[in-house]
Protein backbone atom coordinates (compact mmCIF):
# COMPACT_ATOMS: atom_id res chain seq x y z
CA UNK A 1 0.00 0.00 0.00
CA UNK A 2 1.39 3.51 -0.97
CA UNK A 3 2.10 6.02 2.08
CA UNK A 4 1.72 8.64 -0.40
CA UNK A 5 -1.38 10.76 1.24
CA UNK A 6 -1.87 12.35 -3.29
CA UNK A 7 -1.71 8.87 -4.38
CA UNK A 8 -4.10 6.95 -1.54
CA UNK A 9 -6.41 9.54 -1.70
CA UNK A 10 -6.61 9.37 -5.70
CA UNK A 11 -6.89 5.74 -5.35
CA UNK A 12 -9.75 6.18 -2.74
CA UNK A 13 -12.29 8.50 -4.67
CA UNK A 14 -12.30 6.02 -7.51
CA UNK A 15 -12.84 2.86 -5.22
CA UNK A 16 -14.33 3.83 -1.82
CA UNK A 17 -17.24 1.74 -0.67
CA UNK A 18 -18.44 1.82 3.00
CA UNK A 19 -19.02 4.97 5.36
CA UNK A 20 -19.60 2.85 8.20
CA UNK A 21 -15.70 1.78 9.40
CA UNK A 22 -13.92 3.49 11.75
CA UNK A 23 -10.40 2.31 11.35
CA UNK A 24 -8.61 3.51 7.93
CA UNK A 25 -6.51 1.10 7.58
CA UNK A 26 -9.66 -1.25 7.47
CA UNK A 27 -11.23 0.80 5.11
CA UNK A 28 -8.36 0.54 2.60
CA UNK A 29 -8.04 -3.12 3.24
CA UNK A 30 -11.83 -3.63 2.26
CA UNK A 31 -11.06 -0.86 -0.78
CA UNK A 32 -8.24 -3.35 -2.20
CA UNK A 33 -10.77 -6.18 -1.96
CA UNK A 34 -13.47 -3.93 -3.71
CA UNK A 35 -10.33 -3.32 -7.01
CA UNK A 36 -10.09 -6.99 -7.06
CA UNK A 37 -13.72 -7.50 -7.41
CA UNK A 38 -14.01 -4.98 -10.36
CA UNK A 39 -11.04 -6.76 -11.90
CA UNK A 40 -12.35 -9.93 -12.41
CA UNK A 41 -16.25 -9.09 -12.69
CA UNK A 42 -15.70 -6.38 -14.85
CA UNK A 43 -18.48 -4.75 -13.54
CA UNK A 44 -18.66 -1.27 -12.15
CA UNK A 45 -21.89 -1.33 -10.80
CA UNK A 46 -21.19 -3.68 -8.23
CA UNK A 47 -19.05 -0.86 -6.34
CA UNK A 48 -20.88 2.46 -5.97
CA UNK A 49 -18.69 4.69 -3.58
CA UNK A 50 -20.35 6.02 -1.37
CA UNK A 51 -19.62 10.19 -2.41
CA UNK A 52 -20.33 13.32 -1.00
CA UNK A 53 -21.29 16.27 -3.93
CA UNK A 54 -19.80 13.37 -6.69
CA UNK A 55 -16.81 12.90 -4.88
CA UNK A 56 -15.36 10.62 -2.52
CA UNK A 57 -16.18 11.16 1.28
CA UNK A 58 -12.08 10.80 1.65
CA UNK A 59 -10.88 13.94 -0.96
CA UNK A 60 -11.34 17.28 0.39
CA UNK A 61 -13.82 19.78 -0.87
CA UNK A 62 -11.94 21.42 -4.40
CA UNK A 63 -11.08 24.75 -4.34
CA UNK A 64 -12.86 26.82 -7.04
CA UNK A 65 -9.89 27.02 -9.77
CA UNK A 66 -11.00 29.45 -12.62
CA UNK A 67 -11.47 27.47 -15.78
CA UNK A 68 -8.26 27.94 -17.95
CA UNK A 69 -9.34 28.43 -21.29
CA UNK A 70 -8.37 30.17 -24.22
CA UNK A 71 -8.61 33.58 -25.12
CA UNK A 72 -11.86 34.35 -26.81
CA UNK A 73 -11.75 36.33 -30.06
CA UNK A 74 -11.73 39.91 -30.54
CA UNK A 75 -14.28 39.43 -33.28
CA UNK A 76 -16.41 38.42 -30.73
CA UNK A 77 -17.18 41.79 -30.25
CA UNK A 78 -18.45 44.48 -32.78
CA UNK A 79 -16.80 47.72 -33.09
CA UNK A 80 -18.62 50.68 -32.36
CA UNK A 81 -16.27 53.94 -32.15
CA UNK A 82 -12.42 54.58 -31.07
CA UNK A 83 -12.70 56.15 -27.55
CA UNK A 84 -8.93 57.78 -27.50
CA UNK A 85 -5.73 56.74 -28.77
CA UNK A 86 -3.43 56.97 -25.50
CA UNK A 87 0.29 56.97 -25.38
CA UNK A 88 0.31 53.24 -24.99
CA UNK A 89 -2.77 51.85 -26.42
CA UNK A 90 -5.58 52.78 -28.29
CA UNK A 91 -9.59 52.21 -26.07
CA UNK A 92 -12.67 51.57 -28.24
CA UNK A 93 -16.23 50.91 -27.90
CA UNK A 94 -17.91 47.72 -28.67
CA UNK A 95 -20.75 45.46 -28.62
CA UNK A 96 -20.13 42.20 -27.27
CA UNK A 97 -22.04 39.57 -29.88
CA UNK A 98 -23.66 37.41 -27.41
CA UNK A 99 -25.12 39.51 -24.81
CA UNK A 100 -25.26 42.47 -26.11
CA UNK A 101 -23.62 44.68 -23.55
CA UNK A 102 -21.19 47.39 -24.19
CA UNK A 103 -17.49 47.43 -23.57
CA UNK A 104 -14.56 49.20 -23.55
CA UNK A 105 -11.58 47.09 -25.47
CA UNK A 106 -8.22 48.46 -25.01
CA UNK A 107 -5.46 47.65 -27.74
CA UNK A 108 -2.19 47.07 -25.89
CA UNK A 109 0.99 48.10 -27.82
CA UNK A 110 2.61 45.28 -28.51
CA UNK A 111 4.32 45.85 -32.73
CA UNK A 112 7.19 47.32 -31.30
CA UNK A 113 8.15 44.70 -28.70
CA UNK A 114 10.81 42.40 -30.21
CA UNK A 115 11.06 40.86 -26.55
CA UNK A 116 7.47 39.04 -26.16
CA UNK A 117 4.60 40.20 -24.09
CA UNK A 118 5.22 43.50 -22.22
CA UNK A 119 5.50 43.41 -18.68
CA UNK A 120 3.36 46.86 -18.49
CA UNK A 121 0.98 44.63 -20.12
CA UNK A 122 0.86 41.71 -17.68
CA UNK A 123 1.07 44.40 -14.98
CA UNK A 124 -1.61 46.25 -15.72
CA UNK A 125 -3.97 42.96 -16.14
CA UNK A 126 -2.55 41.72 -13.06
CA UNK A 127 -3.25 44.62 -10.91
CA UNK A 128 -6.55 45.03 -12.34
CA UNK A 129 -7.87 41.77 -11.50
CA UNK A 130 -5.79 42.48 -8.26
CA UNK A 131 -7.77 45.54 -7.21
CA UNK A 132 -11.63 44.23 -7.99
CA UNK A 133 -13.17 47.33 -6.44
CA UNK A 134 -16.41 49.17 -6.79
CA UNK A 135 -14.69 52.33 -7.51
CA UNK A 136 -11.95 50.67 -9.74
CA UNK A 137 -12.76 49.61 -13.48
CA UNK A 138 -13.63 46.12 -13.68
CA UNK A 139 -11.60 43.84 -16.31
CA UNK A 140 -14.13 41.27 -18.14
CA UNK A 141 -11.17 39.59 -19.74
CA UNK A 142 -8.57 39.62 -22.31
CA UNK A 143 -9.21 38.88 -25.93
CA UNK A 144 -7.12 38.28 -29.00
CA UNK A 145 -7.21 39.82 -32.89
CA UNK A 146 -5.38 37.32 -35.84
CA UNK A 147 -1.93 37.80 -35.38
CA UNK A 148 0.31 37.63 -31.75
CA UNK A 149 0.50 41.62 -31.73
CA UNK A 150 -3.10 42.36 -31.39
CA UNK A 151 -4.09 41.96 -27.32
CA UNK A 152 -7.18 43.41 -26.09
CA UNK A 153 -8.18 44.16 -22.42
CA UNK A 154 -11.92 43.75 -22.37
CA UNK A 155 -13.43 46.01 -19.62
CA UNK A 156 -16.99 47.92 -18.66
CA UNK A 157 -17.34 50.91 -20.73
CA UNK A 158 -17.79 53.83 -18.40
CA UNK A 159 -19.21 57.25 -20.15
CA UNK A 160 -16.95 59.78 -19.14
CA UNK A 161 -13.42 60.58 -17.65
CA UNK A 162 -13.10 63.12 -15.11
CA UNK A 163 -10.61 65.30 -17.35
CA UNK A 164 -12.55 65.57 -20.69
CA UNK A 165 -15.43 65.86 -18.07
CA UNK A 166 -14.11 68.70 -16.43
CA UNK A 167 -13.18 70.67 -19.91
CA UNK A 168 -16.87 70.59 -21.00
CA UNK A 169 -18.70 71.05 -18.20
CA UNK A 170 -20.31 74.77 -18.12
CA UNK A 171 -19.24 74.79 -13.84
CA UNK A 172 -17.44 73.29 -11.72
CA UNK A 173 -18.81 70.03 -9.32
CA UNK A 174 -20.35 71.52 -6.36
CA UNK A 175 -18.73 70.98 -2.95
CA UNK A 176 -21.20 68.15 -1.91
CA UNK A 177 -20.47 66.38 -5.35
CA UNK A 178 -16.06 66.75 -5.02
CA UNK A 179 -16.84 65.12 -1.38
CA UNK A 180 -18.92 62.01 -3.20
CA UNK A 181 -15.87 61.60 -5.61
CA UNK A 182 -12.87 62.20 -3.49
CA UNK A 183 -14.95 59.46 -0.97
CA UNK A 184 -14.79 57.06 -3.80
CA UNK A 185 -11.39 57.58 -4.71
CA UNK A 186 -9.49 57.73 -1.74
CA UNK A 187 -12.15 54.40 -1.31
CA UNK A 188 -10.19 53.20 -4.29
CA UNK A 189 -6.81 54.23 -3.69
CA UNK A 190 -7.13 52.38 0.13
CA UNK A 191 -7.87 49.26 -1.47
CA UNK A 192 -4.87 49.47 -3.70
CA UNK A 193 -2.67 49.85 -1.06
CA UNK A 194 -4.21 47.68 0.82
CA UNK A 195 -3.70 45.13 -2.02
CA UNK A 196 -0.08 46.33 -1.88
CA UNK A 197 -0.21 47.81 -5.16
CA UNK A 198 1.19 51.50 -5.80
CA UNK A 199 -0.74 52.69 -8.65
CA UNK A 200 1.88 55.71 -10.27
CA UNK A 201 -0.33 57.47 -13.04
CA UNK A 202 -3.33 58.63 -10.86
CA UNK A 203 -4.75 61.70 -12.88
CA UNK A 204 -7.94 62.87 -14.39
CA UNK A 205 -8.08 61.25 -17.35
CA UNK A 206 -6.92 57.63 -15.90
CA UNK A 207 -10.40 58.60 -13.67
CA UNK A 208 -13.27 57.47 -15.22
CA UNK A 209 -17.26 58.21 -14.10
CA UNK A 210 -20.11 56.88 -15.32
CA UNK A 211 -23.61 58.58 -15.61
CA UNK A 212 -24.30 57.12 -12.02
CA UNK A 213 -22.31 59.45 -10.06
CA UNK A 214 -19.63 56.58 -9.95
CA UNK A 215 -15.81 57.04 -10.19
CA UNK A 216 -13.68 54.25 -11.64
CA UNK A 217 -9.88 54.37 -11.29
CA UNK A 218 -8.77 53.12 -14.74
CA UNK A 219 -5.04 52.93 -16.31
CA UNK A 220 -2.88 50.23 -14.32
CA UNK A 221 -0.21 50.07 -16.28
CA UNK A 222 2.25 51.98 -14.55
CA UNK A 223 1.20 50.58 -11.30
CA UNK A 224 3.55 47.94 -9.44
CA UNK A 225 3.47 45.84 -6.21
CA UNK A 226 5.20 47.38 -3.23
CA UNK A 227 7.08 45.93 -0.23
CA UNK A 228 8.75 43.61 -1.79
CA UNK A 229 12.59 44.45 -1.82
CA UNK A 230 13.92 46.89 -4.32
CA UNK A 231 16.57 45.79 -6.98
CA UNK A 232 20.24 47.65 -6.71
CA UNK A 233 19.34 50.50 -8.85
CA UNK A 234 15.92 51.40 -6.62
CA UNK A 235 12.48 52.49 -7.80
CA UNK A 236 12.57 53.77 -11.64
CA UNK A 237 11.90 57.86 -11.41
CA UNK A 238 9.85 57.18 -14.68
CA UNK A 239 6.52 57.38 -12.87
CA UNK A 240 3.40 59.73 -12.65
CA UNK A 241 2.28 62.08 -15.09
CA UNK A 242 4.73 65.23 -14.67
CA UNK A 243 1.75 68.19 -13.40
CA UNK A 244 0.73 65.05 -10.45
CA UNK A 245 4.24 63.88 -9.63
CA UNK A 246 5.27 63.88 -5.96
CA UNK A 247 8.24 66.00 -5.07
CA UNK A 248 10.20 62.85 -3.23
CA UNK A 249 10.27 61.76 -6.93
CA UNK A 250 10.74 64.94 -8.23
CA UNK A 251 13.88 64.90 -6.57
CA UNK A 252 15.44 61.86 -7.51
CA UNK A 253 14.32 59.70 -4.78
CA UNK A 254 15.38 56.13 -4.94
CA UNK A 255 12.26 54.56 -3.06
CA UNK A 256 8.91 55.17 -2.63
CA UNK A 257 5.69 54.40 -1.64
CA UNK A 258 2.33 55.08 -1.04
CA UNK A 259 2.65 58.75 -0.62
CA UNK A 260 3.48 59.59 -4.00
CA UNK A 261 -0.51 58.20 -4.85
CA UNK A 262 -1.73 60.87 -2.29
CA UNK A 263 0.44 63.44 -3.80
CA UNK A 264 -1.69 62.73 -6.64
CA UNK A 265 -4.98 62.17 -4.90
CA UNK A 266 -4.20 66.06 -3.52
CA UNK A 267 -3.69 67.38 -7.11
CA UNK A 268 -6.51 65.74 -7.93
CA UNK A 269 -8.90 67.03 -5.20
CA UNK A 270 -7.59 70.81 -6.34
CA UNK A 271 -8.42 70.10 -9.89
CA UNK A 272 -11.69 69.18 -8.94
CA UNK A 273 -12.13 72.57 -6.81
CA UNK A 274 -10.14 74.74 -9.47
CA UNK A 275 -11.84 72.85 -12.40
CA UNK A 276 -8.42 73.27 -14.13
CA UNK A 277 -5.02 71.11 -13.13
CA UNK A 278 -3.17 72.57 -9.67
CA UNK A 279 0.32 72.32 -11.15
CA UNK A 280 0.58 73.27 -15.26
CA UNK A 281 4.63 73.35 -15.87
CA UNK A 282 6.71 71.72 -18.99
CA UNK A 283 9.67 70.33 -17.14
CA UNK A 284 10.93 69.01 -13.63
CA UNK A 285 12.80 72.10 -12.36
CA UNK A 286 9.48 74.29 -13.31
CA UNK A 287 7.31 72.28 -11.14
CA UNK A 288 9.62 72.33 -8.14
CA UNK A 289 9.68 76.07 -8.63
CA UNK A 290 5.78 76.00 -8.59
CA UNK A 291 5.50 73.58 -5.89
CA UNK A 292 7.79 75.74 -3.38
CA UNK A 293 5.99 78.94 -4.29
CA UNK A 294 2.51 77.56 -3.65
CA UNK A 295 3.49 75.64 0.01
CA UNK A 296 6.52 77.73 0.54
CA UNK A 297 10.02 76.14 0.39
CA UNK A 298 10.62 73.20 2.04
CA UNK A 299 12.52 73.20 5.74
CA UNK A 300 14.47 70.85 7.99
CA UNK A 301 11.50 71.16 10.20
CA UNK A 302 8.65 70.28 7.08
CA UNK A 303 10.89 67.98 5.62
CA UNK A 304 13.82 66.50 7.25
CA UNK A 305 15.46 64.83 4.83
CA UNK A 306 14.83 66.93 2.46
CA UNK A 307 18.87 67.54 1.95
CA UNK A 308 19.63 63.96 1.37
CA UNK A 309 17.46 63.82 -1.85
CA UNK A 310 19.78 63.39 -4.76
CA UNK A 311 18.89 66.46 -6.73
CA UNK A 312 18.56 68.78 -3.76
CA UNK A 313 21.96 69.85 -4.04
CA UNK A 314 20.99 71.44 -7.56
CA UNK A 315 17.88 73.40 -6.20
CA UNK A 316 18.28 76.76 -5.37
CA UNK A 317 15.54 77.14 -2.75
CA UNK A 318 13.03 80.57 -2.99
CA UNK A 319 13.15 82.62 0.55
CA UNK A 320 11.01 81.36 3.18
CA UNK A 321 7.50 82.73 2.23
CA UNK A 322 3.88 81.23 3.82
CA UNK A 323 2.26 78.99 1.61
CA UNK A 324 -0.33 80.16 -0.52
CA UNK A 325 -3.44 78.10 -0.18
CA UNK A 326 -5.68 80.35 1.18
CA UNK A 327 -5.85 82.86 -1.78
CA UNK A 328 -5.94 79.79 -4.27
CA UNK A 329 -8.76 78.56 -2.74
CA UNK A 330 -10.33 81.31 -1.02
CA UNK A 331 -13.59 79.26 -1.37
CA UNK A 332 -12.98 76.52 0.66
CA UNK A 333 -13.62 75.60 4.34
CA UNK A 334 -10.45 75.50 6.90
CA UNK A 335 -11.21 71.34 6.91
CA UNK A 336 -11.01 70.94 3.29
CA UNK A 337 -7.65 73.27 3.30
CA UNK A 338 -6.50 71.25 5.86
CA UNK A 339 -7.23 68.25 4.11
CA UNK A 340 -5.69 69.18 0.86
CA UNK A 341 -2.57 70.60 2.69
CA UNK A 342 -2.69 67.01 4.51
CA UNK A 343 -1.85 65.37 0.89
CA UNK A 344 0.57 68.44 -0.65
CA UNK A 345 2.65 67.65 2.28
CA UNK A 346 6.21 67.55 1.37
CA UNK A 347 7.49 65.01 3.99
CA UNK A 348 6.33 61.67 2.39
CA UNK A 349 6.63 60.33 5.91
CA UNK A 350 4.35 62.72 7.52
CA UNK A 351 1.55 63.07 3.98
CA UNK A 352 -2.33 61.54 4.70
CA UNK A 353 -2.63 57.92 4.21
CA UNK A 354 -5.56 57.07 2.26
CA UNK A 355 -7.64 55.64 5.20
CA UNK A 356 -6.71 58.25 7.13
CA UNK A 357 -8.07 60.68 4.61
CA UNK A 358 -11.61 59.23 4.63
CA UNK A 359 -11.81 59.74 7.72
CA UNK A 360 -11.48 63.43 7.99
CA UNK A 361 -13.63 65.69 9.08
CA UNK A 362 -13.88 67.54 5.51
CA UNK A 363 -16.39 64.76 4.52
CA UNK A 364 -19.08 64.95 8.04
CA UNK A 365 -18.84 68.80 7.72
CA UNK A 366 -22.09 70.59 5.69
CA UNK A 367 -22.65 70.28 2.58
CA UNK A 368 -22.15 66.62 3.47
CA UNK A 369 -21.61 64.12 0.22
CA UNK A 370 -24.24 64.28 -2.38
CA UNK A 371 -25.86 61.09 -3.04
CA UNK A 372 -24.55 59.20 -6.33
CA UNK A 373 -28.13 58.76 -7.81
CA UNK A 374 -28.60 62.73 -7.58
CA UNK A 375 -25.60 63.11 -10.12
CA UNK A 376 -26.95 64.94 -13.22
CA UNK A 377 -25.65 63.45 -16.13
CA UNK A 378 -23.89 64.40 -18.81
CA UNK A 379 -23.30 63.19 -22.71
CA UNK A 380 -20.65 61.21 -23.01
CA UNK A 381 -17.86 62.25 -25.49
CA UNK A 382 -16.48 58.17 -25.48
CA UNK A 383 -19.79 57.50 -26.49
CA UNK A 384 -19.65 59.48 -29.70
CA UNK A 385 -22.83 61.65 -27.91
CA UNK A 386 -20.52 65.08 -28.24
CA UNK A 387 -17.26 65.74 -29.82
CA UNK A 388 -14.71 65.63 -27.71
CA UNK A 389 -11.97 67.99 -26.88
CA UNK A 390 -8.37 67.08 -27.53
CA UNK A 391 -6.16 67.14 -24.25
CA UNK A 392 -3.46 69.40 -23.32
CA UNK A 393 -2.10 67.98 -20.87
CA UNK A 394 0.87 65.95 -20.69
CA UNK A 395 1.12 61.89 -21.30
CA UNK A 396 2.39 59.52 -18.33
CA UNK A 397 6.40 58.96 -18.79
CA UNK A 398 7.44 56.74 -21.20
CA UNK A 399 7.83 53.58 -20.18
CA UNK A 400 10.36 52.56 -21.86
CA UNK A 401 12.05 51.32 -19.05
CA UNK A 402 10.06 47.71 -18.76
CA UNK A 403 13.26 45.94 -19.05
CA UNK A 404 14.70 47.66 -16.04
CA UNK A 405 11.38 47.21 -14.36
CA UNK A 406 11.45 43.48 -14.37
CA UNK A 407 14.48 43.64 -11.69
CA UNK A 408 12.52 45.77 -9.41
CA UNK A 409 10.77 42.56 -8.09
CA UNK A 410 7.91 43.81 -10.26
CA UNK A 411 4.51 42.14 -10.65
CA UNK A 412 3.66 39.48 -11.89
N1 LIG B 1 -13.29 51.32 -19.55
C1 LIG B 1 -13.34 52.47 -20.23
N2 LIG B 1 -14.52 53.00 -20.60
C2 LIG B 1 -14.56 54.17 -21.30
N3 LIG B 1 -13.49 54.88 -21.65
C3 LIG B 1 -12.27 54.40 -21.31
C4 LIG B 1 -12.13 53.18 -20.58
N4 LIG B 1 -10.82 52.95 -20.38
C5 LIG B 1 -10.17 53.99 -20.93
N5 LIG B 1 -11.04 54.85 -21.50
C6 LIG B 1 -10.70 56.11 -22.21
O1 LIG B 1 -9.46 55.94 -22.88
C7 LIG B 1 -8.49 56.81 -22.35
C8 LIG B 1 -7.14 56.12 -22.36
O2 LIG B 1 -7.23 54.94 -21.57
P1 LIG B 1 -6.07 54.55 -20.56
O3 LIG B 1 -6.40 53.22 -19.97
O4 LIG B 1 -5.86 55.68 -19.63
O5 LIG B 1 -4.86 54.37 -21.58
P2 LIG B 1 -3.43 55.04 -21.69
O6 LIG B 1 -2.53 54.05 -21.04
O7 LIG B 1 -3.22 55.16 -23.14
O8 LIG B 1 -3.47 56.37 -20.97
C9 LIG B 1 -8.98 57.22 -20.97
O9 LIG B 1 -8.49 58.49 -20.58
C10 LIG B 1 -10.48 57.25 -21.20
O10 LIG B 1 -10.86 58.44 -21.83
MG1 LIG C 1 -4.25 56.91 -19.19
Amino acid sequence: MSTDASTSSRKRSKWDGDDSEKSPQLRIAKKKAKVKTIEVSGSASQTKPATRWGHSVYVPPRTMHPPIMPSRSVYCHERLNQIEEGSYGVVFRARDKETGEIVALKKLKLDEEKNGFPITALREINALMLCRHENVVGIREVVVGDTLTQVFVVMDFIEHDLKTLLTVMPSPFLQSEIKTLMLQLLSAVAHCHTNWILHRDLKTSNLLMNNRGTIKVADFGLARRYGDPVGVGGMTQLVVTLWYRAPEILLGAKTYSTAIDMWSVGCIFAELILKEPLFQTKNETEMLQMIFKLLGPPTNNSWPDYSSLPLAKTMTLPSPQPHQFRSKFPHLTAAGLDLLMSFLTYDPERRISAEEALQHSYFSEPPLPKHPDLFGSFPSAAAGEKRRKPFSSPSAPVRAADYKLLTEFDIP
